[in-house]
């Protein structure tokens, strides 16, 4: 782990996995067994339909927080289908997913609707994960730092540099989600490197140096240590392995130094 200040984040995404029912279950069981970890924030972004569920469970619990993994930009409105930040907060949601590769590439959200969201979040009191990564084509035509470039410029474009501390980070590379393929260590850490750098360039060393940059892709007990051990990797944003209560508390149990 980096030897910064930056407190490390381990969030779960659990995407259109457990019900309410579910949620309870998994939370239940799963708070004993991270009670007394420190040093680092646990968080976990359920469907919408848990929300409610999950706070009700982590009522009062310093350790774990939780996260929406989508919103719309509008406060209310006729927008059908669509949930405001509002109604996040109503539920206490601290973080909100914004711009992940699902909702890029599934649903087709482009990077000036994901920087209405992320300036959205911010105005309504919610601290957004920025989530960025290239597609196969895209790195093996050479252009991962273009597309990298291209999401957090415009992805960040209305973030000032009080802002910029509040905001997350999470590189994904599209090629490793899901895909049980991790980047190595060398692509993961040049990745996180480039994207200081780029946040350097845009907010000063200082405010970059306390950004914290998430890794997303194939993550899992096995291979959690390795990547926390890179400078430049602050967290990770695990799907598949963070389904089962004991492997995630494995993840979220790693050696951060
Ligand atoms: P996997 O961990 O299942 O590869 O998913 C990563 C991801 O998309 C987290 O947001």
């Amino acid at each position: 782990m980096n030897t910064s200040k930056r407190r490390p984040i381990l969030a779960a995404n659990w995407k259109m996995h457990k019900t309410a029912a579910e949620t309870r279950g998994f939370l239940t069981a799963f708070l004993p067994l991270v009670d007394g970890l420190d040093g680092r924030e646990i968080v976990i972004a359920p469907p919408f339909t848990a929300l409610s569920a999950a706070s009700e469970v982590l009522k009062g619990n310093k350790l774990v927080s939780l996260a929406a993994q989508n919103m719309y930009f509008e406060q209310e409105g006729a927008f059908t289908g669509e949930i405001s930040p509002i109604m996040l907060r109503e539920f206490g949601v601290k973080r909100v997913i914004l711009g992940h590769s699902e909702r890029r590439h599934v649903f087709g959200e482009g990077d000036d609707l994901i920087a209405s969201k992320v300036r959205a979040a911010m105005e309504n009191g919610l601290l957004p994960i920025l989530c960025i990564g290239e597609m196969l084509e895209e790195r093996e035509a050479g252009s991962t730092y273009e597309v990298l470039e291209r999401q957090l410029s415009t992805g960040l474009s209305a973030i000032d540099n009080r802002g910029a501390t509040q905001v997350v980070i999470a590189y994904e590379p599209v090629w490793a989600i899901g895909t049980g393929k991790t980047a190595t260590p060398t692509q993961a850490q040049e990745a996180h490197i480039y994207i200081r750098s780029w946040l350097d360039s845009r907010f000063g060393p200082g405010i970059a140096d306390q950004i914290r940059i998430l890794y997303g892709g194939s993550v899992k007990p096995d291979n959690i240590n390795e990547l926390m051990a890179l400078p430049d990797i602050d967290g990770v944003l695990v799907g598949g392995a963070s389904l089962k209560v004991e492997g995630f508390a494995e993840i979220v149990s790693c050696q951060i130094d």
